[in-house]
């Protein structure tokens, strides 16, 4: 079946999408991105994704655009591809479009470049229920890590290393404090508590994140927004990372040392089965 994305207004054959070599994401990575997960055919949490593109646009000073256009594009795309009633992903990238290369912003504007696509994905079943070993790396990242830049070198370079040795997900260290992962964000478990890094430059703001503090506070346990320090990890009950494709994933192990049993915990059962109640509200189909 031919495969339809969205370019700069149309939607086409995904043979036929052609972007330009002088396309400043292809040069300077200068452009956005968000990934949208898609259950039983509809779009999960779209509001929040399109509130955080419209941020990432402005932290890149990116004009032109309606961040609003991201459910549209997103729905059509489901639409033209036939995933109805499927469990699927969708990402969606702006970058500030096509100029002679200069690292200021092109002195005439230009429009953006607008490329979306839609492929089906169920989510990560088995590792949602054993959960994964962890490894921790050093953050070397910048201190604007809220906007979602496909700048993603040290989250690439950080998730290669996970695999080579054969865990699911790297975690960033900095100064002695964990971030988040390379691609979700992380938290642990104290006493009963929930301890997750505050939102700000060093980390991404996830939805993920937001909709499981949301509902811990709802329910009366404890949240403390802030960083779990590297030399904590041993007293933690239990660990879990939080992101759009993996939903709410057990840590098992960071480094080799188990977290809590080296089991998942009650806790990270008792959030992934409102994750899932979330879901089953939202789009009618429960993970
Ligand atoms: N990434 N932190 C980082 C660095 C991320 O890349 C992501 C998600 C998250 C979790 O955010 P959310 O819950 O909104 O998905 C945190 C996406 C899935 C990706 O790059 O594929």
């Amino acid at each position: 079946m031919n495969e339809i994305v969205f370019l700069n207004g149309s939607y086409i054959k995904k043979e036929e999408a052609a972007i330009s070599p002088d396309d400043r994401g292809f040069l300077f990575a200068d452009g956005v991105y968000e990934v949208v997960r898609v259950y039983n055919g509809n779009l999960f949490q779209i509001e929040d994704h399109v509130e955080r593109l419209a941020a990432s646009l402005e932290g890149l000073k990116i004009g032109g655009i309606d961040p609003n256009s991201l459910v549209n594009i997103s729905g059509r795309l489901v639409f033209e591809n036939r995933l109805q009633g499927k469990d699927a992903l969708i990402y969606i990238q702006i970058t500030r479009g096509v100029a002679p290369r200069t690292h200021a912003f092109p002195s005439t504007p230009v429009s953006p470049t607008i490329y979306a696509k839609v492929w089906p994905q169920d989510p990560p079943r088995e590792q949602i229920k054993k959960g994964i070993k962890t490894i921790l790396v050093p953050d070397a990242r910048w201190d604007r890590c809220n906007i979602k830049t496909v700048f993603l070198l040290p989250n690439v370079l950080a998730r290669q290393k996970a695999e080579e040795v054969g865990a699911g997900e790297a975690l960033f260290v900095r100064d002695g404090m964990i971030t988040e992962g390379s691609a979700s964000n992380f938290a642990a478990v104290f006493g009963g508590t929930l301890v997750t890094h505050p939102d700000g430059g060093h980390i991404l703001s996830g939805i993920t994140k937001k909709a499981v503090i949301a509902h811990c506070r709802e329910t009366g346990m404890d949240v403390e927004e802030r960083p779990v320090m590297k030399g904590e990890l041993t007293y933690a009950e239990e660990a879990m990372v939080m992101s759009t494709t993996r939903e709410i994933m057990p840590v098992t192990s960071i480094d080799g040392e188990s977290i809590g049993t080296g089991a998942p915990g009650p806790v990270t059962r008792r959030i992934q089965k409102a994750f899932s109640d979330l879901i089953q509200k939202e789009c009618g189909q429960s993970i």
